[in-house]
């Protein structure tokens, strides 16, 4: 019970041509089959929120699903009914579909920005969704774009909806910099089976593309937007990466 909306020729995705793809997709799978980035223990509380917050049917959408792999496991048995997920990238899209298939749900699937399909979701107001998920990707953008982004989130959530967001967080008295130094000499301490390309590749994306927020800023952010709750329901031992509830 799937479909595939808006979707390109992997040229034409952002991800750029299909070799730029295969590599940057190469080097994330050995990020997840090692579970460098933790997102066994991050999904598997996924899969107890989900499991404990959604007595009833749900619906769900996640944003810059990727492959959906993780996301198809953490949803083995609960009550979704519908699944939409949203991507830049055409290959990872056409993969998130054959992992969802697993699950007994509509899935559709969209590639494009989820900035701008958010803001075309919030102006068609047709659309509602009990949990909004958006793993390891919020991080790219900047602080005004976040607080404007989960601003319109949670007039996409339905009345007692939830948005997750799993990704990387700064320490309160961190900077950027800072974080960038201590999050890359992690990874040259345990990611121990990257070659020194693959080193190369992540050193660049993370000092390039990363710019995490402290939980006190999305706290704030979850009050400016009158989220009743904001819980931090799991932070890894290094300190990195955090599973953050906004209540509706
Ligand atoms: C690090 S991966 C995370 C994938 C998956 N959510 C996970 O937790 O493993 C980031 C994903 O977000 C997508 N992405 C990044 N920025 C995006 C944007 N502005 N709109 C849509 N997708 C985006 C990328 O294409 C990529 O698949």
């Amino acid at each position: 019970m799937s479909s595939t909306t808006q979707l390109k020729s992997s040229e034409e995705a952002s991800f750029g041509p299909k070799e730029f793809f295969n590599e940057q997709w190469k080097v994330y799978q050995k990020v997840l089959n090692n579970n460098y980035m933790g997102h066994r223990e991050v999904y598997c509380i996924l899969h107890e929120i989900l499991v404990g917050y959604f007595q009833k049917p749900f619906k769900m959408l996640d944003l810059g699903c990727g492959d959906a792999s993780f996301t198809a496991q953490a949803l083995l048995n609960t009550n979704i009914v519908s699944y939409e997920g949203i991507d830049l990238s055409t290959p990872a899209l056409e993969i998130a579909k054959q992992n969802m298939a697993r699950i007994q749900c509509d899935a559709t699937f969209t590639q494009g920005d989820f900035s701008e399909l958010v803001s075309q979701l919030v102006q068609a107001q047709q659309n509602r969704f009990d949990a909004i998920l958006i793993s390891f990707a919020l991080h790219h953008l900047h602080l005004q774009q976040k607080d404007y982004f989960i601003g319109q989130l949670k007039s996409l959530l339905s009345s007692g909806g939830i948005f997750i967001l799993i990704d990387v967080v700064r320490n309160e008295v961190e900077d950027r910099e800072s974080y960038i130094q201590r999050y890359l000499e992690g990874v040259q301490k345990h990611w121990s089976l990257l070659t020194p390309q693959e080193y190369s590749m992540v050193e660049n994306h993370i000092s390039s593309s990363d710019f995490p927020e402290t939980q006190q800023t999305l706290q704030e952010i979850s009050q400016k937007y009158n989220f009743t709750q904001f819980k931090c329901l799991y932070c890894d031992p290094q300190n990195t990466t955090q599973v953050l509830c906004f209540y509706q």
